[in-house]
This record gives structure tokens, sequence and C-alpha cells, in this order.
């Protein structure tokens, strides 16, 4: 596309990066990855984290840190990607899935409440596009039921919330470094946790169970485990882009700031709100429109890369009610992003020129 909607960030560091780790000789997971950790516990401002080879098996894998499994109850939110309710599905646990709220895209916390039952072990919000959640809502909600909250921070790396970073909230909190990301791996994840019980769980159980003594004839396997690492190749390049994550996402605000700006003038469009107390990542930049499709299918043409936001749970048929998952109440907030959100090209260097076009095609189709 000729103004694609996320380029990756490949400067000279990053190839230096990962080039050294080619050079070395040792591509497996071992200090690159170890060194990708700590720069973003310290940037996240968490206790640990742990890093994996997706955000759907960190969610998985959270889920069975927390011991969620057969006769659990998880309850999620219908607008989001389908892998926060795969997570559940794969542990066994039965899934309970509420509402969003319109305006915000993220989980009703009024129906989530309601939704919580004796069986309910956890809840997995989402910080959807980068929009932080309303963690003194979630807390709130948390220490008067006793639910563990695994949230789903895909999107959000660098989101804020009343001056704190996402990740420093909830129960634990997973992160994707899939490309549509503006750190990415080409794959990976992230799992932040505080505590130390559980990162030194994830750690095992993401290398086959094992646990490291001092030397190799310490080395046992505590539990049954799988390999979920994250390769020192792919993190050189997360690695190499944390170099520039403060420049990189303060980019990313200013040019939404400047869309926001543009939008303003043309009157036609409504935009999401942010979480009060909370600063956006604009992961993703959305917004939403009538005629959404037609304007999608009309930009495209023009080589535009706009796409939907996300999908609704509830209208895929993987996700029909059965007995492992259960639709709570109406989805009118659910149903009202999926038919109108819409994602725009945010991109490192995108220039003032390109995003005036891109405002100015909708304008257009909106006009005809
Ligand atoms: C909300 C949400 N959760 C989970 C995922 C899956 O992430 P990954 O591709 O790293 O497994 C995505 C992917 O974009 C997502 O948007």
């Amino acid at each position: 596309m000729r103004i694609p909607l996320i380029k990756p960030f490949i400067d000279e560091r990053v190839k230096r990066r990962v080039l050294d780790v080619l050079e070395s000789g040792y591509l497996a997971e071992g200090p690159v990855t170890a060194e990708l950790e700590t720069i973003c516990r310290d940037y996240i401002g968490c206790g640990h984290v742990v890093a994996v080879s997706s955000c759907t098996v960190g969610l998985e894998m959270a889920l069975r840190c927390l011991h969620v499994g057969p006769g659990d109850e998880v309850i999620v939110p219908d607008y989001t990607y389908p892998a926060t309710a795969d997570a559940v599905a794969l542990v066994g646990a039965r899934t309970i899935i509420v509402d969003v709220d319109p305006d915000t895209m993220l989980i009703d916390y009024d129906a989530l409440e309601a939704a919580i039952g004796s069986r309910t072990k956890a809840v997995i919000p989402v910080s959807l596009f980068g929009n932080p959640l309303d963690y003194d809502r979630l807390l709130e909600i948390k220490n008067r039921h006793g639910i563990y909250i695994l949230e789903d921070a895909a999107c959000a790396l660098g989101a804020e919330y009343r001056g704190r970073k996402v990740g420093s909230f909830s129960d634990i909190t997973v992160f994707s470094l899939h490309p549509r990301k503006f750190i990415t791996t080409g794959e990976g994840g992230l799992l932040a946790t505080d505590r130390d019980s559980w990162a030194d769980w994830l750690r095992s159980y993401k290398k086959f169970g094992m646990e490291t003594g001092k030397d190799r004839a310490g080395t046992v396997f505590r539990r049954i485990g799988t390999n979920y690492k994250l390769s020192d190749v792919l993190a050189a390049i997360g690695l190499g882009q944390m170099e520039s994550v403060k420049r990189l996402l303060e980019e990313r605000r200013y040019l939404a700031e400047k869309y926001i700006r543009l939008l303003k003038d043309t009157g036609a469009i409504r935009l999401p709100k942010t979480t009060t107390g909370g600063r956006h990542s604009f992961q993703s930049f959305c917004i939403f429109t009538p005629k959404r499709d037609e304007i999608l299918l009309e930009l495209r043409r023009k080589g535009i890369e706009v796409q939907i936001g996300t999908y609704s749970l509830h209208l895929q048929p993987a996700f029909a009610s059965s007995s492992q998952c259960e639709h709570r109440n109406g989805f009118s907030g659910s149903n009202f992003a999926y038919s109108h959100c819409m994602t725009l090209p945010l991109y490192h260097g995108m220039s003032e020129g390109k995003q005036r076009e891109v405002v100015e095609a909708i304008v257009s189709c909106l006009g005809n």
C-alpha cells in the first residue's frame, strides 16, 4: 500500500543488534532476550518482565500460572481480538463475554461486575488500541470480589494511567510484539508482573518446566512445561527499538494530535474517548464513521491501508454460545464499534501531507 497502516522502525542500531546476534553464533533465547526483559521491566516500572513467543501464548500461560482451568469462569469483553478469548478456551475454562462502552470501546465495568459469580476466577480486560483501562474502577471490583485481573495489553505498551505505565496495575499484564505494534520483534510477547513467584513460574513454564540452579548439574524439571521462548535474533530487534521508545511514542502522540486537529476541521467524524486520567499510546488511531465499509474499500482502492478496529466475539462462529462460552446481556456497544470503528495509517516518519490525504479521502467519501 502507498500509505501503510504502520511500518516497523528499523534503523542502523536495530540492524547492528541483529547482526551482533547472528555473528555471535548463539541464536536461541539467551542474554539478548534477558536484556530485552530488563529494559522493558525498567520502562514499564514493574517487578518482572518475561518475554515469550506471542501475546496469545502469554495470555494462556498467565491463566495457567493463576491456576485457571476447567470449572472456572473468566470474563472477557466482546469487542477484542479473538486471542483474548482463545486463551480462556485453551486452558479449558468457561468464557463469559460482556459488552463494551461505546465511547471508549473498553469493557463495560458495570456489565463486568454484574457477570461475576461464584465460579469467576479472573477477568481479562483489554487496554484496546492503546487506551488505558480505568484501573481505579477495576481495582475496586477486584477488591470487592477477590478475582484476578489479567490484562490483555497487546496494544498498550507505553500507555499511562494517572502517571503510571500500563503493566504496573494488573496482577499479570501481557503485551504483544507483533509487527502491528510500534515496538516489534516480528512475533513476540511480554508478561509483566510484580509477584516474584509468578515470574519464576512463567520463566520455568516457557522453558519446559525447567529450574536452573547455580550450575548445570543443578538443573531440574520442576513441572510440565512447554517451549514458548523468544529467540535472541528476534529479541535483538525489540532491544534496538527500545533504545528509541520515548521518541517513537512521542511521535505517535504528535501524529495522533495532528489527525485530531485535521478531523475536527471536517466536523464529520467522531473520535473514541480516552479513559479519564489516562494517556493513550495511539498504537491504533481509530475513528467512528458511518458508511465505514464503503470508506474502507474506497481508501484501499486509493492505496491507503485502513482496517476495521477489531472484532465482536459474539458474531464469530468460534465464540457462539456453547457450554464453554456464554454471552451476557446485549452487545450494543460492541455492535456499534464493530460496524463504525476504522483504524487510520500512523507510522514513524509519516508526513503531514499524507495525513491530510487520508483525511481528505474520508471526507470525500462521506460527501458522496
Ligand atoms: C487485543 C489483542 N490481544 C491479543 C492479540 C494477539 O497478539 P499476538 O499476535 O502477539 O499473539 C492481539 C493482536 O493484535 C490483540 O490486538
